[in-house]
């Protein structure tokens, strides 16, 4: 189930967030977290299994279109179809059917992308 952030998850999100490649610096970490609390076209959502945050996904609205800007999952849970279906989630939560990637999403998008049409 996606959950829409809030500040109480601020930690974990970070921890979360801290996967991503470009965000491993902590003050770049600050800025982003605060881009997600501020700016009302990003819009950060964690993903729930059982008690646990294991996911989180960040998107940015763009027109109607949503650009996938970061998407981490919690290293013990990789391999277990998270990413996917917080993607395949996207579209109901956010009411858009335009999900896009970012550069430093696009490759884990695209592997979904392909997965989807052999299916
Ligand atoms: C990318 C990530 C979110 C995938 O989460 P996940 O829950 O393990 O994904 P799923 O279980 O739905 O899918 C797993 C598949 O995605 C593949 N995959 C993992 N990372 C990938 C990447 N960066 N690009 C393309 N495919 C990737 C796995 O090899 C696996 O393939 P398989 O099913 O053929 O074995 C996770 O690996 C992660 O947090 N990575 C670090 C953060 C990151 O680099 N994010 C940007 C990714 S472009």
């Amino acid at each position: 189930m996606l959950l829409r952030y809030k500040k109480a998850f601020e930690k974990i999100s970070m921890g979360l967030l801290s996967f991503m490649p470009q965000e491993k610096d902590v003050k770049k970490l600050l800025e982003t977290i605060h881009q997600y609390e501020t700016d009302p076209n990003w819009h950060l959502f964690l993903w729930k299994r059982e008690e646990d945050l294991v996911g989180i996904v960040g998107v940015r609205m763009q027109d109607s279109n949503g650009i996938i800007q970061h998407i981490s999952v919690n290293p013990s849970h990789r391999g277990e179809g998270i990413g996917k279906e917080m993607i395949q989630n996207l579209p109901s939560i956010l009411h858009t059917t335009s999900i896009q990637p970012s550069d430093d999403t696009k490759s884990f998008f695209e592997k979904c992308q392909m997965e989807n049409e052999e299916e």
